[in-house]
């Protein structure tokens, strides 16, 4: 019994020893098995980039709860918003809108953080893409739901 106990010890602990080495021949540059949302890819290899987003033009996507920041119904690509310059601005502040037929910012974006309106663009409304994103045509990565405000639907 003992001797029958050692032998199978021993086999076990010899075909362990062989899944460990099949493990670790299979790790080097593996995903191991993980996959992240943007599927997998090896360390060494470069993914291609996935295709640019279509941002729909023909309608703004609505808004899903009360004081949601509006989705951006047209493409920002080379727009600089740094601390020198701001594209948008140029079409959506107060004196600009009307000539570039674009929204006007709307009120809340004049206030400071004690409520008292300022004569131009708060400074923490400034950098717009903090709370503005373009809208895209995209599936969600994980599973989502989210259901629009009772109010707004
Ligand atoms: C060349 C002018 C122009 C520039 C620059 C521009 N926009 Fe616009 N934007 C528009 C116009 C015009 C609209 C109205 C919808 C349309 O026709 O696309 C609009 C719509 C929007 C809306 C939707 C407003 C609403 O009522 O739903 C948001 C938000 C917005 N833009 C944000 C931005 C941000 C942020 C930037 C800078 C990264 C920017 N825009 C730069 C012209 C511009
Ligand atoms: C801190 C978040 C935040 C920042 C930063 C911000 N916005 Fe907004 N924006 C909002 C929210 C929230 C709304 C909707 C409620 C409202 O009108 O205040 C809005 C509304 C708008 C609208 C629609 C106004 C209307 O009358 O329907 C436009 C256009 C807009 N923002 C443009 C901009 C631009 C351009 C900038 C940068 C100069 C900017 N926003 C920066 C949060 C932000």
């Amino acid at each position: 019994m003992k001797k029958l106990l050692v032998a199978l010890l021993s086999v076990g602990a010899v075909l362990s020893g062989v899944v460990f080495a099949q493990a670790e021949l299979d790790l080097p540059g593996g995903t191991g098995g993980l996959e992240s949302l943007r599927g997998s890819s090896l360390l060494e290899e470069t993914r291609n980039a996935d295709e640019m987003k279509k941002i729909p033009r023909e309608q703004s996507l609505e808004t899903d709860y009360v004081y949601q920041p509006p989705l951006i119904p047209h493409s920002i690509r080379n727009y600089e918003v740094t601390k020198d310059a701001n594209k948008c601005l140029s079409c959506h502040s107060w004196k600009n809108a009307k000539d570039m037929g674009a929204t006007k910012i709307s009120v809340t974006h004049f206030l400071n953080r004690e409520d008292a309106v300022l004569a131009d663009v708060s400074p923490r409304r400034y950098f717009c893409l903090q709370c503005h994103v373009p809208q895209a045509d995209a599936q969600p990565l994980v599973e989502n739901d989210f259901k629009r405000v009772e109010s707004l639907r």
